[in-house]
Formats: structure tokens, C-alpha cells, sequence
């Protein structure tokens, strides 16, 4: 190969070209002094609901496109990056993409936490792979550190500060002593929280994630909706006032805790009383934190960005790439 010329072996379909959608572009089309295997990605297709919008970086003529199935359908493309949020058709695509033998990359908890089943099934019948390293803290590695690095030990808590809107809005309130309602439209305001906030202030959001956490700590099924989850509405400036005098402060903590024979699990999702000497209390802001206690490793504190551009797309990259890597060698030992 000359130099300069670019090793195109892969070739990926992005469903969805939103914030992540495009912060993964950004990354995939500029690889200098990133990991190599960048370079034998190629964007082929890439799946949307209008083609008017205005989109950056740019993309050739003809890879955009609103046909989503014409993307887990073709031939050619062998890792499908589903980045559109919500069930549907988010479900549905990723099963027919695994029923065409692609490899799934998806920052989607949702689907996830309520059809991970179904999709873990469908994709070891076709001999593929679901990676889903961004769908739970953003751009902390958190998925394949509990999978791989501390699979050994006996887990018996898994603690998660894993919305970063709930986590903003107490911060806020625990900063400036003001109520849930402003600090809310303040957020909203400032784009950490949505229009319609229910996912994230309610608390469901973190129950999505506490769920794949959990079920992959732990091993088995979570079941998503027997899922105690109480939200952070019902916080005052006064709660938190209170809190502080006692040497505590408010967070919203995804809990999942085994009983002390290791057979049973607690899994739940409510705002806690945190010591201010715990790990927890000093996670402020947006940023996201996952605690884990296992047997004989102690207590490990994952801490970053839960979500963003660029943190989320770095996860959704760091999935491909290692798609890429497990076939490149699968070829190489053909
Ligand atoms: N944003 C974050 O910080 C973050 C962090 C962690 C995980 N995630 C997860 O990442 C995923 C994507 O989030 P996002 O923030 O990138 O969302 P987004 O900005 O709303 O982008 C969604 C993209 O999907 C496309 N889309 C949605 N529904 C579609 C449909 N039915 N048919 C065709 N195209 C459709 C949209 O097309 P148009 O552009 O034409 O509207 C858009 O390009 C979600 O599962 C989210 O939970 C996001």
C-alpha cells in the first residue's frame, strides 16, 4: 500500500446522524494519532429522518439516506451503529441488522434495558456481536471494565450517579440553595436537560442503566419494570439544607446490591443521603461516577463525563473499533 492511502476493509451504517451520530463521524473522519484500525473504517450509509437538515461534518452525496432498513440490509456494511434513541423502531432495525449477520454498536439503554433479551438471543444465534459501551456513563468505560477487568471478583455492590441532568440540577440546588423548578428551567435553558424531562428527573433513565449494569454485574436478567425508581421532584432547597447541617449531601443513586449469601439482588433508583466523606458526595455537575465493591478487589470508582458529544461518540468508536479488531483477526486466522 502506498502511504497516504487509506486501507478501507470495513464498512459501518450509522442509524442516526444526531449528537452522537455526528460527534462518531467526527472522530472516524479524522484518525490521525488515533488507534489505526480507524483508518480501515469507512462510513458507507448513514440513516436520518430528514434529508433537509443541515449536517456536520458533511457527507459525500448518496450516503444519506431516511431508507433505515436499506442500511441493516446491505451486503456490504458489517457493523451497524444504532444512534436514533427510543424502542422503535431502534428494535426492530437492530434485530433485522442481526438477522443480516452485522455486528451492533448502540448507545441505546432504552432498547437495551427493555429488549436486551431478545437482542442478546437473536445475536448469538447469528454468531454476532452488541456492543454497548456509551449507553451507560457516557464516555466512562464502564461496560467492559465490569465485563472483563473485574469479572473475577464476587460483586456485591454496584452504586451509580449515571444521569448527569438529576446530578446537575442537585448540584445546583446544593450550590445556590434553589428549588427543583428553577434550577430545571435553568438546565433546560442551558441544554442539560430536555424539554420533557421526565426520563431523566424521574429517575427512569437511571433505572435503564442500573438494569444493564446490573445484569451484567451480577449475571441473569434484570427485569426493567420490577424496578423501584423514585425521582428527584419531590427535593427542596429546604431537603438540602437539612442534609448539609447533618454532614450529608442529596444524590440520585442507581443501587444494585447482593444480599449477603450472594442469591439474591436489590436493584433500585432514589435520591440518597450521601455522606460527604463518601466517593459519591464529590461527583458534581454533569459528570457521571459508578462505584463498584467486589470480593477480594474492594472498592473501584469509575468517574467522567456521562454524556456529551464527543464522550459518548469516544465510547461508540472505542465499540467499533473493537469490532473491527476481533474481525480483522477472525480473517487473519480464516
Ligand atoms: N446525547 C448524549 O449525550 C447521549 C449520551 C449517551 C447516550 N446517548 C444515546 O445515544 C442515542 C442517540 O442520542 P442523540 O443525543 O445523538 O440523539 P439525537 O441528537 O436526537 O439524534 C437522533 C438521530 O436519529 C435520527 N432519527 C431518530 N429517529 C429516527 C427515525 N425514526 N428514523 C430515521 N432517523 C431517526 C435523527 O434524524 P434527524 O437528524 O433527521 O432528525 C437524528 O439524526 C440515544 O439512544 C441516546 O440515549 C446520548
Amino acid at each position: 500500500m502506498e502511504s497516504g492511502q487509506k486501507a478501507v476493509t470495513f464498512k459501518i451504517g450509522l442509524l442516526g446522524y444526531g449528537t452522537v451520530g455526528t460527534g462518531t463521524a467526527e472522530i472516524i473522519l479524522d484518525p490521525s494519532g488515533r488507534n489505526s484500525l480507524l483508518k480501515e473504517i469507512e462510513i458507507a450509509k448513514v440513516g436520518v429522518r430528514s434529508l433537509d437538515k443541515p449536517r456536520s461534518p458533511e457527507l459525500p452525496v448518496g450516503i444519506l439516506t431516511t431508507d433505515l432498513e436499506s442500511i441493516v440490509t446491505d451486503p456490504e456494511i458489517s457493523i451497524v451503529v444504532e444512534l436514533l434513541g427510543g424502542l422503535e423502531p431502534s428494535r426492530s432495525l437492530i434485530l433485522k441488522a442481526i438477522a443480516n449477520g452485522k455486528n451492533i454498536v448502540t448507545a441505546n439503554k432504552a432498547v437495551i434495558a427493555r429488549h436486551g433479551e431478545e437482542i442478546y438471543n437473536a445475536a448469538n444465534d447469528a454468531g454476532v456481536y452488541v456492543l454497548l459501551e456509551a449507553a451507560v456513563g457516557g464516555g466512562i468505560p464502564v461496560i467492559k471494565p465490569l465485563k472483563q477487568s473485574l469479572g473475577v471478583n464476587r460483586i456485591q455492590t454496584v452504586i451509580g450517579i449515571i444521569n448527569g441532568t438529576t446530578n446537575y440540577i442537585l448540584t445546583q440546588m446544593t450550590e445556590e440553595g434553589a428549588d427543583f423548578g428553577e434550577v430545571l428551567t435553568e438546565a433546560q435553558k442551558l441544554g442539560y436537560a430536555e424539554a420533557d424531562p421526565t426520563a431523566d428527573v424521574d429517575g427512569y433513565d437511571a433505572a435503564d442503566k442500573i438494569a444493564i449494569l446490573a445484569a451484567i454485574a451480577f449475571g441473569g436478567r434484570i427485569k426493567r419494570d420490577d424496578i423501584p425508581c423514585e425521582g428527584i421532584r419531590k427535593i427542596n432547597a429546604t431537603d438540602i439544607s437539612y442534609a448539609d447541617d447533618l454532614g450529608f449531601v442529596i444524590k440520585l443513586l442507581a443501587i444494585a446490591k447482593a444480599n449477603e449469601n450472594n442469591d439474591s439482588l436489590q436493584v433500585r433508583v432514589h435520591p440518597t443521603l450521601v455522606s460527604k466523606e463518601h466517593p459519591l458526595a464529590n461527583v458534581n455537575g454533569v459528570n457521571n461516577a459508578v462505584l463498584v465493591e467486589g470480593d477480594p478487589l474492594g472498592q473501584v470508582m469509575l468517574f467522567g463525563p456521562g454524556a456529551g458529544k464527543g464522550a459518548t461518540a469516544s465510547a461508540v468508536v472505542s465499540d467499533i473499533v473493537n469490532i473491527v479488531g476481533i474481525l480483522l483477526t477472525n480473517n487473519t486466522n480464516e
